[in-house]
């Protein structure tokens, strides 16, 4: 049965807040991948892509969409380069539904923490070229899709709308 719900998109783009918001209205589980990631590996992301290099990660990453596709009543938050394998988005869709949240890289960049993101750490308007790698695979794999560009409100709003929909197909 397909009862969680996966979030999808660039980073910044509002998966964690939308998430984690979607979950306490609808009473379920929010998973939020990197900090999961962090919490199991005892270090933040830029540490492991430091030490390790990006593919420990990426297999991390992978590893954690298997164990998660086996669980049931979950909203997922998921890392912008989740869309990067395609064997983690057959994983998550297993069990879940989803939702990409498309906001606008201009928008982004004003706002975000680059900081705590290794790939634009030393270089935030790399976003754009990410956004522009990524964004036929977040439209690929999204089952919907929600734009994000104005407030908070407005989109959890119109995200708790379609979920309601979608339960009632
Ligand atoms: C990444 C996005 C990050 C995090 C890692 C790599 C990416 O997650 O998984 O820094 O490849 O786009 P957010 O989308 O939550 O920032």
């Amino acid at each position: 049965m397909k009862d969680n719900i996966v979030l999808i998109g660039i980073m910044g783009c509002g998966k964690s807040s939308l998430g984690k918001q979607a979950a306490k209205r609808l009473g379920m589980t929010f998973v939020d991948m990197d900090a999961r990631i962090e919490q199991e590996a005892g270090m933040t992301i830029s540490q492991m892509f430091e030490k390790y290099g990006e593919t420990y990660f990426r297999d991390k990453e992978t590893e954690l969409c298997h164990r998660l596709s086996t669980q049931s009543g979950l909203v997922i938050s998921t890392g912008g380069g989740i869309v990067g394998r395609e064997e983690n988005m057959e994983a998550l869709r297993k069990t879940g539904r989803i939702i990409f949240i498309d906001r606008d890289p201009e928008i982004i960049v004003k706002t975000i923490n680059a900081a705590k993101r290794p790939l634009i750490r030393d270089n935030p308007q790399r976003l754009f070229e990410i956004h522009q790698q990524r964004l036929p695979l977040y439209r690929k794999y999204a089952d919907l899709t929600l734009s994000n560009n104005r407030s908070f409100y407005e989109a959890i709003r119109r995200l708790m709308a379609e979920i309601k929909k979608c339960s009632k197909q």
